[in-house]
């Protein structure tokens, strides 16, 4: 029986302080979110994410375009928000609909309001080991490991997925705490005799039932970053969570694992981008 890791409440703890934070400093922090087209998925996220800012006391609006707004209009709110000294973050929600550039769209971002942490400057700060801001997802996942006390330094830690989101960071963000990280994707040629050596797995795919049980070692840390809509309309992971969760010692649910993680993280970031870019709320 594995212990649930319950990013439900850890992310409860991280607002609460970024609340307290707010508060004492008299900031007025405010995020920006501009969503493109109507991306079911999308709006969900973007609703949460307007929950949250009112919880923690942060400034929100929402920019809704409609999906054949064009990428100049896009880039010129851009430009128009980059300049608002009232907007402190601004997050661009991925997937854009087709025709658009996401990287120019975040490029174009000022990188002291890039929330995300996806701008090319950031980016490069996150591989130096020098953040300004942390990536919302990879980072979620470092807290929930600190919040349980699991210690990666000389761990085997396979990351599943290679993207810049969240595979790519991640496995930075793990190698900072001196783990040992392997990153496994679509092309790897036997995912399970590498997954079967995770002492920590991390899987960011976006599969159904990608990772079994036949492919977690016994005693591991499962993290399971993806939400997936299942055939009955429930969100799922990529982990078999019934299976994997009685050999695992460590497993996140979803949802109430990673995904509110990942939205106080961005709670946290906007917070500091208020500050100017300081550490130690
Ligand atoms: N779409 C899914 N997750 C994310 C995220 O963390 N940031 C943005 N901008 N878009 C997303």
């Amino acid at each position: 029986m594995a212990i649930i890791m319950d990013g439900k409440a850890l992310a409860g703890q991280l607002k609460a302080k970024v609340k307290a934070k707010i508060e004492q400093s008299g900031l007025k922090p405010g995020l920006a979110v501009v969503v493109v087209g109507d991306n079911p998925a999308s709006l969900v996220y973007v609703k949460n994410k307007k929950r949250d800012c009112a919880e923690c006391g942060i400034h929100s609006e929402e920019f809704a375009l409609a999906a054949d707004v064009g990428e100049d209009k896009l880039l010129a709110l851009v430009e128009e928000l980059n300049n608002r000294a009232d907007i402190h973050g601004i997050l661009v929600q991925f997937p854009l609909p087709a025709g658009y550039s996401e990287d120019k769209v975040i490029q174009a971002i000022c990188p002291n309001k890039d929330v995300d942490a996806f701008h090319a400057l950031n980016t490069g700060k996150i591989m130096s080991g020098n953040y300004t801001f942390l990536p919302c997802t990879p980072a979620g996942v470092m807290m929930l490991l600190d919040n349980y006390g699991i210690d990666p330094a000389g761990k085997h830690c396979v990351v599943v997925g290679r993207s810049n989101t969240v595979g790519k960071p991640q496995a930075m963000l793990l190698l900072h705490r001196d783990a040992t990280v392997t990153i496994c994707h679509s092309r790897t040629q036997d995912l399970g005799a590498m997954t079967r050596q995770a002492d920590i797995l991390v899987s960011a795919v976006g599969r159904v039932g990608l990772i079994t049980a036949d492919m977690v070692k016994p005693g591991a840390v499962v993290i399971d970053v993806a939400i997936n809509r299942g055939e009955d309309g429930k969100l799922r992971g990529d982990v078999d969570f019934a299976a994997v969760e009685p050999i695992a010692s460590h497993i996140t649910p979803v949802p109430g694992g990673v995904g509110p993680m990942t939205r106080a993280v961005l709670m946290e970031n906007t917070l500091r981008a208020a500050m100017g870019g300081q550490y130690g709320i």
